[in-house]
């Protein structure tokens, strides 16, 4: 089981799981769902070991250090946190 904590709301999710939907029900807004429009853009606080490397669209995105499109994310294990 791997934890995600969106600014304290928490949420246990299988290994090596999308976190796009148990996201959405902690209250990430989201837009487009496929990594164009930027909307469910997070800042990962701790953790960001346990998430799958960046995507193509993550990196097509120009991110700043620690932000990550939330509709993207697969988290490996083990917990991670983010806040908008
Ligand atoms: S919801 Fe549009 S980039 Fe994630």
């Amino acid at each position: 089981m791997a934890v995600i904590d969106f600014e304290g709301a928490v949420k246990e999710v299988p290994d090596d799981s999308a976190l796009l939907e148990p996201c959405e029900e902690l209250g990430v807004p989201f837009g487009c769902t496929a990594g164009e429009c930027g909307t469910c853009c997070v800042v990962v606080i701790e953790g960001e070991e346990n998430l799958h490397p960046m995507n193509d669209a993550e990196k097509r995105m120009g991110l700043r250090d620690g932000e990550r499109l939330c509709c993207q994310l697969r988290i490996k294990s083990g917990t991670v946190k983010i806040e908008l």
